[in-house]
């Protein structure tokens, strides 16, 4: 995985047709994504469950290009080692999800992953300047977790605060939540490279009519970059 801060486009799969994984994930990386987005839920960090390493084993041959793991679950650790073997590229934890994200970051990176830290809306930027010379990604919540289709929250300050915390490392901040043409060039102009999107992406669209999918992905980086 080489590093830049072009903009990058992940779908995520928490809006793909569930018993049709594969064919999703072909259908969106032939329409332009850059990354695929995988979210991890357990029930118990957030109110939904989706699915386990298991599944995510089995998406990872048809993932030509990245594959994003975003855990939302609680805890972490016992399971890295799982989605190491799931073949996951990027795997990224809540700060949240409890007291020893530094710990749990170290222990993405030995297992050979990129390491990603997750904020909910409620945590604050500041909350991640001593994980700066660890973390690979920050990802910023733009919804409270648990759900695709929820409703954008402003986080451009925040954003903001991370693009200048930042400075030169080489750090992705990704954006995660209610992604859509108006809310994707807020997040761009401040400082956001990853643009998850999931209903933004698969609505209208299927795997019979994958054009769509391609139309909504152009068109959401074509606003993103309008904006920088
Ligand atoms: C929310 C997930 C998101 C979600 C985004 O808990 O982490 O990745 O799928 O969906 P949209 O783009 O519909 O807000
Ligand atoms: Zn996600």
């Amino acid at each position: 995985m080489m590093f830049d801060r072009s903009i990058k486009i992940a779908p995520s799969i928490l809006s793909a047709d569930f018993a049709n994984f594969g064919q999703e994930i072909q259908a969106i990386e032939a329409q332009g994504a850059d990354w695929v987005h995988v979210d991890v839920m357990d029930g118990h960090f957030v109110p939904n469950l989706t699915f386990g390493p298991m599944a995510v084993k089995a998406f990872r041959p048809h993932v030509k290009t990245v594959m994003d793991v975003h855990l939302m679950i609680s805890p972490v650790d016992r399971y890295i080692d799982a989605y190491a073997d799931a073949g996951a590229d990027v795997l990224t934890a809540h700060i949240e999800a409890g007291p020893h994200i530094h710990r749990t970051l170290q222990a993405i990176k030995a297992a050979g992953m990129k390491a990603g830290v997750a904020l909910n809306p409620g945590t604050p930027a500041e909350s991640v300047a001593h994980l700066l010379d660890l973390a690979d990604l920050i990802c910023v919540m733009t919804v409270n977790p648990g759900f695709g289709g929820q409703k954008y929250i402003d986080m451009a300050g925040k954003v903001r605060s991370l693009r200048e915390m930042i400075g030169d490392r080489e750090i992705h901040i990704e954006i995660d939540g209610g992604m859509d043409t108006n809310t994707a060039p807020l997040m761009a102009a401040a400082g956001a490279d990853v643009l998850v999107a999931g209903s933004a992406v698969f609505r209208g669209g299927s795997v019979n009519k994958p054009e769509v999918y391609g139309e909504n992905i152009r068109a959401i980086r074509a606003a993103a970059e309008g904006a920088l």
